[in-house]
């Protein structure tokens, strides 16, 4: 099964960023390219019926599966960065996670007024990196078709910020 080959190949790193904290390191994941284009394929499986426009990807390491499954479903890629990193127009939103707080942007071009967004990060923790995405994509006027991400740390109940933005919400480990 592929969330047992998840999971067996993320570190646990103790106190990291801060003590207290078990980071989940998905490194070990990335250095596996046949997992990596299993990875890939399971997503794409389970999003394909799955209606939408764009894939938003949250920096940083939203963009590293983020963009695979866009090119491989054939659709436009949106990068979410931490602020002041993207050079145009932005619209911007605050947020708190497991280890502090931050503030993420997305271009104010990034796509069209009702458009369908599926919202894609690596982990899902305390769910406040992906409440700010969907915010910010109803300021833009965009409708969130779910969320997909690799690993979801279900102790934290992030999935209950989520489901009044979309029930369809994949996670392919817990
Ligand atoms: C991590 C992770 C998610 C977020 C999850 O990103 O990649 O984006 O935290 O936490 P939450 O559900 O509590 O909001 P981080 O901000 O550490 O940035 P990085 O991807 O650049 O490492
Ligand atoms: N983002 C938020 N919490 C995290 C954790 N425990 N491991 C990796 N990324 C995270």
């Amino acid at each position: 099964m592929i969330q047992e080959r998840i999971k067996n190949s993320l570190r646990d790193v103790h106190d990291f960023p801060k003590p207290g904290i078990v980071f989940k390191d998905i490194t070990p994941i990335l250095k596996d390219q046949k997992l990596c284009s299993e990875i890939v394929d399971e997503f794409v499986e389970r999003l394909k019926h799955l209606e939408f426009d764009a894939i938003a990807g949250i920096e940083s390491r939203g963009f590293l599966f983020g963009l695979m499954l866009a090119n491989k479903l054939n659709k436009p890629f949106i990068p979410i960065r931490k602020a002041g990193k993207l050079p145009y127009k932005t619209i911007q939103q605050s947020y708190d996670l497991e280890y502090g707080s931050a503030t993420i942007e997305i271009h104010a071009d990034a796509f069209q007024e009702g458009q369908k967004i599926l919202i894609h990060d690596d982990l899902l923790a305390t769910g406040g990196t992906v409440e700010a995405t969907s915010l910010l994509i109803q300021k833009m006027k965009g409708q969130i078709a779910g969320f997909s991400f690799l690993i979801s740390l279900n102790f934290l109940n992030g999935e209950q910020k989520l489901n009044k933005f979309s029930k369809n919400n994949i996670s392919l480990a817990s």
